[in-house]
């Protein structure tokens, strides 16, 4: 495989970089007048990735549009971590391919988890060359320059820059309102069944020093929240020396004064006492957990190299709620992981029925190449992984509904964040808990945090009204 700018992008020191591709430094008449085309999958840190990539491809002079026929430049943010993805990818790719026989100066770019895969990038390299640019989770800061310098053959730029961390990022950000923070990069846990610490590399936490910064600035323009990011939050500062630990960062933060924080994801195994003090002490540190299981039978867990038992999980889940009673815990869960048996899966309901969570995202397991789980043997038919999944998501969604039924009635501060998608006389908002609300007519609200009354409760929402 060709990698035209690895050796020229290693010599470079990180100062060096940093100069080099700032948005300041590149010119906006380059490309005025064209259009960009941004498509995102995945995960929140691929959504903030997405961010990154706008502000730089505006920072060239492109500007956004959702039509695919408008578009000069493609940019399509590919996510790994299950199977569909790849269908979404070359399904994608299929459009891409009809739209620049039709313009052929139109520019495809691929990035994100799927373009640090070798498999991948080899295929877009033999069976898609209509593709321009092709660059990985560790290489948006150089989009610009990919772009500039590309020729007629496909620009590939796939490598892992382990322990670097780049600042002055520029984003142009979704929301005026909330707003996504990385607190840390990559992940070390190397879950048995996971590709994302091979597609995003070794952990790499951000200084506090400059987290604390761009959250003070976010509270100047006005934000009322942040989301800090990261594989598994609670490692945060484990591998720098002399650096606050998760709990440490979340006090700092806290008083910058930013209304609300929040935090994703964490991992039961670095979940210290400390971090369950603070959260449950800071009052603009929202209540709200995501904690994902997994599995809820010891023996897979130890399959998924998961470092926690059944036991451990529940006794955390526990400390939790009995430091904050109110708060809301929500999962990740995976099914049929190679050879679960009936027995296993109990042991996962068991866990539900104990935690009664206020969601969970649940997942048919997805052997993903170069993974250890993916070369166990498996003899699970389909058929039955997708019952099971069902059977989950029942019981899953019967206590999403009865977590939300104990909302109905009572006034609550919700986040306020803009005109209802399905009806435009509704405004939507998440409670502290993440609970999505649709309120009626409280357009004047837009962005503040105002006491709400719950007036009905659904499975995946709240109705309620301002009185
Ligand atoms: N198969 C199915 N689900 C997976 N997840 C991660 N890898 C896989 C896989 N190979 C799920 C996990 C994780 C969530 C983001 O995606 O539950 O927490
Ligand atoms: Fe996010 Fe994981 Fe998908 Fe990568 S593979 S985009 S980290 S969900």
């Amino acid at each position: 495989m060709q990698l035209p700018n690895l050796t020229e992008a290693r010599k470079r020191t990180t100062k060096e970089v940093e100069h080099i591709y700032l948005n300041e430094n590149y010119n906006a008449d380059t490309f005025k007048g064209q259009k960009y085309f941004l498509r995102t999958y995945g995960c929140q840190m691929n959504v903030h990735d997405g961010e990154e990539i706008a502000a730089r491809l505006e920072s060239l002079g492109f500007t956004p549009t959702d039509k695919l026929e408008e578009a000069n430049i493609v940019i399509l943010n590919t996510c790994a971590i299950r199977e569909n993805a790849h269908d979404k990818l070359y399904g994608f790719l299929g459009r891409c391919k009809h739209a620049k026989k039709s313009n052929k100066d139109l520019i495809i770019g691929i990035c994100g988890c799927m373009a640090q895969e070798e498999n991948v990038v080899k295929e877009l390299m033999t069976k898609h060359p209509y593709v321009d640019i092709v660059f990985g989770t560790h290489n948006i800061h150089e989009l610009q320059d990919l772009i500039l310098n590309r020729n007629n053959k496909q620009n590939i730029n796939v490598y892992s820059c382990e322990g670097e961390v780049y600042e002055n990022i520029a984003y142009k950000r979704d929301s005026k309102i909330k707003a996504w923070v990385n607190i840390q990069y990559g992940c070390d846990k190397f879950c048995t069944y996971c590709i994302v610490p091979y597609t995003r590399g070794k952990q790499r936490s951000r200084k506090s020093s400059e987290i604390i910064k761009e959250v003070e600035e976010l509270v100047k323009e006005g934000y009322q929240e942040v989301t800090l990011l990261g594989q598994n939050v609670n490692a945060y500062g484990k591998d720098l020396k002399d650096e606050l630990n998760f709990a440490g960062l979340l006090k700092v933060v806290s008083k910058t004064n930013i209304p609300r924080i929040r935090f994703v994801t964490s991992h039961p195994w670095d979940f210290t006492d400390e971090m369950i003090d603070v959260i449950a002490s800071y009052d603009n540190i929202m209540p709200y957990i995501h904690l994902p299981l997994q599995s809820g039978s010891s023996r897979i867990l130890k399959l998924m190299g998961r470092r926690y038992t059944k036991e451990e999980y529940l006794e955390l889940f526990n400390k939790i709620k009995k430091a904050m009673p109110n708060s809301s815990v929500t999962t990740d869960i995976i099914v049929g992981f190679p050879n679960e048996t009936e027995e296993d899966f109990n042991e996962t309901l068991d866990v539900v029925n104990k935690c009664q969570y206020d969601s969970a995202f649940t997942f048919i397991f997805s052997p993903r190449e170069g993974t250890p789980a993916a070369k166990m043997k498996d003899e699970v038919p389909m058929a039955t992984k997708e019952e099971r999944l069902h059977k989950l998501n029942e019981l899953v969604n019967s206590y999403s509904l009865a977590a939300n039924k104990k909302y109905v009635g009572k006034t609550i501060p919700v986040l306020i964040e803009g005109i209802s998608e399905k009806d435009s006389n509704k405004v939507f908002g998440y409670t502290d808990t993440m609970k999505l609300v649709n309120i009626s007519n409280a357009q004047d609200y837009i962005g503040q945090i105002v006491d709400v009354t719950i007036t009905d409760a659904k499975s995946f929402s709240l109705d309620g009204e301002i009185k």
